[in-house]
């Protein structure tokens, strides 16, 4: 398949692709995202094909005016609608009750929907312009690291998909917040640009459930899967960054925030020392450990205050959960 490669001026275009049933990757203020029309089913089962996604894992349906969410869901929880005024648009995504309106294989399965209304500009010229809800995964292979730019997303994309469209480099670099605010207490699904502390400020206490909850049953039902991978195997260290390095072999990736000398026997990516830059440069990073071809790497952790908890989030699932200490220098 010929992909169009769009300009951020072309969402026009982009628009009437999107409504004959097409696939196009767009640029939002979090990660690029591949859409669909989220009514379509057919096209919608294109998405899971051209990512090589698994089918129950349910995509998040992006929306740009407020009358839209009405015909996707059927209530909106008082907790919802306070946190929409507050960060609508923006980088937070809602699970609701689906209405009949979004198909099964949009919602996984699932009786919910997740809704999100990107603040992008491109993002919102183009679901505009094609005046339908649009199903948007993050526009990556599945498995590998999210696309926060357009040669990330070619890399992935082109040849599977119609069109792309050129947004430059995304601002927040981490998937949005997924929050249920069906029940009396909200649940934080998935770390992301909106932190915990900032909802909280809206609706009172709320519950992470990123790993699997209590009966075994993996929560946002993409959790479940690897995810963010490099090719290389990672794994975070704790304690002596230095002494583990001692211990590898290899061609070896290191991910640091710090401004510290490291070998020239070493791949060094650096997420500097600001947490917002480390959130846009995570993705980025990951892609260039594969484009080196290293071996191993070995990333310092990071903390988990504010988008630090959505950083250490995909570092740590970049890592398969690998986390040691290591304690000898
Ligand atoms: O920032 C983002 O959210 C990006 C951009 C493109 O908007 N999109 C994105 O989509 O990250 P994706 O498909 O890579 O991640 C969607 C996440 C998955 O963890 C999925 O399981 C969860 O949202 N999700 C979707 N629908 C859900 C539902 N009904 N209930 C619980 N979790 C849901
Ligand atoms: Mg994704």
């Amino acid at each position: 398949m010929k992909t169009e490669l769009l300009t951020a001026a072309e969402t026009k275009r982009a628009g009437e692709i999107l409504r004959s049933g097409g696939l196009v990757a767009f640029p939002t203020e979090t990660v690029y995202g591949l859409g669909a029309d989220a009514r379509n089913a057919d096209a919608v089962r294109r998405i899971f094909a051209a990512k090589g996604r698994p089918a129950d894992n349910p995509l998040i349906v992006h929306i740009a005016r407020m009358e839209q969410l009405d015909e996707l869901v059927t209530a909106v929880p008082k907790k919802a609608k306070a946190l929409m005024e507050r960060f609508w648009s923006g980088p937070l995504t809602l699970i609701f009750d689906k209405s009949d309106l979004v198909p099964d294989v949009t919602s996984g399965g699932l009786r919910t929907v997740a809704v999100r209304m990107p603040s992008h500009p491109v993002a919102r010229e183009l679901l505009l312009a094609a005046d339908c809800p649009v199903a948007a995964p993050s526009a990556n292979l599945s498995g590998r690291p999210s696309p926060t730019t357009f040669a990330h997303v070619r890399a992935d994309m082109e040849g599977r998909i119609e069109g792309i469209i050129d947004g430059g480099s995304c601002e927040v670099g981490v998937e949005s917040t997924v929050l249920d605010v069906r029940g009396d207490t909200p649940w934080l699904l998935r770390p992301g640009g909106i932190t915990k502390e900032m909802i909280e400020e809206i609706v009172g206490e709320v519950r992470c459930q990123f790993a699997v909850s209590e009966e075994g049953k993996p929560s946002a039902p993409g959790m479940k899967y690897r995810h963010y991978a490099p090719k290389a195997p990672l794994t975070v260290v704790r304690g002596s960054f230095d002494g583990y390095l001692k211990t590898l072999h290899g061609k070896i990736g290191i991910l640091v925030t710090d401004e510290e000398e490291y070998g020239e026997e070493y791949v060094v990516q650096r997420l500097g020392s600001d947490p917002n830059e480390q959130a846009m440069r995570l993705f980025s990073c990951l892609r260039a450990f594969d484009d080196a071809g290293v071996t191993e790497i070995a990333a310092k952790d990071v903390g988990e205050d504010g988008i630090s908890l959505a950083v250490r989030n995909r570092l740590y699932k970049a890592a398969g959960n690998r986390v040691i200490t290591y304690d000898k220098d």
